[in-house]
């Protein structure tokens, strides 16, 4: 039996995100000189069921919608939340943009204003702030809110630490926040919003998609860090 007709472009289901992207390029589907046309049917001859592939897409496409956190959370949990969502996402997203953004702004250094070697400026900047960020964090920060809550919870007193005050280091991973919103800001104003130009081809709609994407879990990473466990982990201080 015939499966049912998908709608849209290769196009369309190629640039939802990069992960979709991902799955149209494993199975070989030409969104380079086929992208205008309908997804349905380039599946089709390619021997392909546009139904599973598309349901694949649908999978892996997923819009990641903000978690909302316990306010009652331990410490403990919220960092390995931290990690586990927004860290990790980084670690997977960051470097393979990159590769995309530097193959990119190398070929069409010039078209539109030189817009994508722009792009790539901003987040290059983006990229090696939070590197360097995450690290601070894992390897500092989160590590020493740990051993104070565990001492709070024994009813011992707080460890001595390096760095004084734990205010000193949330100051300092704040202070690195808001110049990531800063150039996040840039990044958008470059990208016009994010809104692809009309020439753009699926794998510059991917990364666009994938940019803005990042932007969000980057303000809903932001807020959680400072609003939950910076403020939390002051209080235990006193
Ligand atoms: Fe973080
Ligand atoms: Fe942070």
């Amino acid at each position: 039996m015939e499966s049912t007709r998908i709608e849209g472009t290769v196009n369309d289901w190629a640039s939802r995100s990069f992960r979709a992207l991902l799955v149209v390029e494993r199975y070989g589907i030409d969104f380079h000189d086929q992208g205008t046309r309908s997804f349905d049917e380039v599946c089709r001859e390619k021997g392909l069921d546009p139904a599973a592939v598309s349901a694949e897409i649908d999978s892996v496409a997923q819009p990641r919608l903000p978690v909302p956190i316990d306010e009652n959370i331990s410490l403990r949990d919220l960092i390995q939340h931290i990690n586990a969502r927004h860290h990790e996402y980084l670690k997977l997203e960051l470097p393979r943009l990159r590769a995309r953004l530097d193959r990119m702004a190398m070929r069409h250094p010039d078209r539109d204003g030189a817009l994508l070697p722009r792009l790539r400026e901003v987040f290059v900047e983006i990229q090696a702030d939070l590197e360097l960020h995450l690290h601070k964090e894992e390897d500092i920060l989160f590590p020493s809110i740990g051993r104070m809550e565990r001492a709070v919870a024994n009813g011992n007193p707080l460890p001595p630490s390096p760095f004084g005050s734990v205010r000193n280091p949330i100051g300092m991973m704040e202070h690195e926040h808001t110049r990531v919103e800063e150039l996040l800001k840039s990044m958008r104003t470059v990208a016009r919003d994010y809104v692809a130009p009309e020439y753009a081809c699926a794998n510059f709609r991917a990364v666009f998609n994938t940019l803005k994407e990042l932007e969000a879990d980057l303000h809903e990473h932001i807020r959680v860090e400072n609003d939950i466990l910076h403020r939390r982990a002051a209080e235990l201080e006193g």
